[in-house]
C-alpha cells in the first residue's frame, strides 16, 4: 500500500510522514531529500536550464534517517535554506524530474510506503490508495521553517507554477489543514483515513 503525502513547505509533511510510517510499520520516502541532493550538487544560485548535474550518475541512498549522496552523509548539508532554494530551482528541470520520478517509482513498487513530496499523488503514484494534501496557514508554515514568509511564498510560487508537475493537490486527495493541530492529532487523522481504505 502507498500513502501519498503532498503539500507546500512547512505544512509538517516530514514529521507527519515519518510518524504515520512508524505507526503503521510502513517505510518512509522523503522525495524532497532527493531534489535537495541534486540542488546541492548544482550549487547555490543554480540555473535550472544550465546546471551541469547528471542525475543518472548520482548515487542517492537512504540509511535510516541519514541521506547519503555518493557515499557522503549529506543529511545536514541538504537542510540549509540555500540547499532548499537550489532544490526548488533544479526541480523545475524536466530531465531532473523524469530521472528522480523513475527512481521513486522503482522504490515504492513493492512494500508499504508513506511517500512525501509535491507530486506523489499526481505523478509518482497516481494510483495511490490514499492521497493526502497537507497544508497550513502560510504564517504558521514560515514560523515552523524559521523563514521570512516572503521566502516561503517565493518557493511555493515557484513549486506551484512550474510547467512540469506543478505542486497541486490530486483531484482525489483529502486535504488536511494542520494549522493549530498537534502532530499527534494530524497523525491520528491520517492513520484513521488509512484504516478506512485498507
Ligand atoms: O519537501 P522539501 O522542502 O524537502 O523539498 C525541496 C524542494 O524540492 C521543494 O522546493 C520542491 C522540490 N520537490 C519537488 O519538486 N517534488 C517533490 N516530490 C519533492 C520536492
Amino acid at each position: 500500500m502507498l500513502v501519498a503525502l503532498d503539500g507546500p513547505a512547512g505544512a509538517g509533511k516530514s514529521t507527519v510522514a515519518r510518524a504515520v510510517a512508524d505507526a503503521l510499520g510502513f517505510t518512509y520516502l522523503d522525495t524532497g531529500a532527493m531534489y535537495r541532493c541534486v540542488g546541492l550538487r548544482a550549487g547555490a544560485g543554480s540555473d535550472p536550464a544550465n546546471h551541469a548535474v547528471d542525475v543518472a550518475a548520482l548515487d542517492i541512498r537512504f540509511d535510516g534517517d541519514r541521506v547519503l549522496l555518493d557515499a557522503e552523509d549529506v543529511t545536514d548539508a541538504i537542510r540549509t535554506p540555500e540547499a532548499a532554494q537550489a532544490a526548488s530551482r533544479v526541480a523545475t528541470d524536466p530531465a531532473v524530474r523524469t530521472a528522480l520520478v523513475a527512481r521513486q517509482q522503482a522504490l515504492v513498487a513493492t512494500g508499504d510506503w508513506v511517500a512525501e513530496g509535491r507530486d506523489i499523488g499526481t505523478v509518482v503514484a497516481p494510483d495511490a490508495e490514499l492521497k493526502i494534501w497537507l497544508t497550513a496557514d502560510p504564517v504558521e508554515r514560515a514560523r515552523r521553517r524559521e523563514l521570512p514568509v516572503e521566502e516561503l511564498l517565493e518557493r511555493d510560487e515557484r513549486d506551484a507554477s512550474r510547467d512540469v508537475a506543478p505542486m497541486q493537490p490530486a483531484d482525489d486527495a483529502v486535504t488536511v489543514d494542520t494549522t493549530g493541530l498537534s502532530i499527534d492529532e494530524v497523525v491520528a487523522r491520517i492513520t484513521g483515513l488509512v484504516g478506512a481504505v485498507r
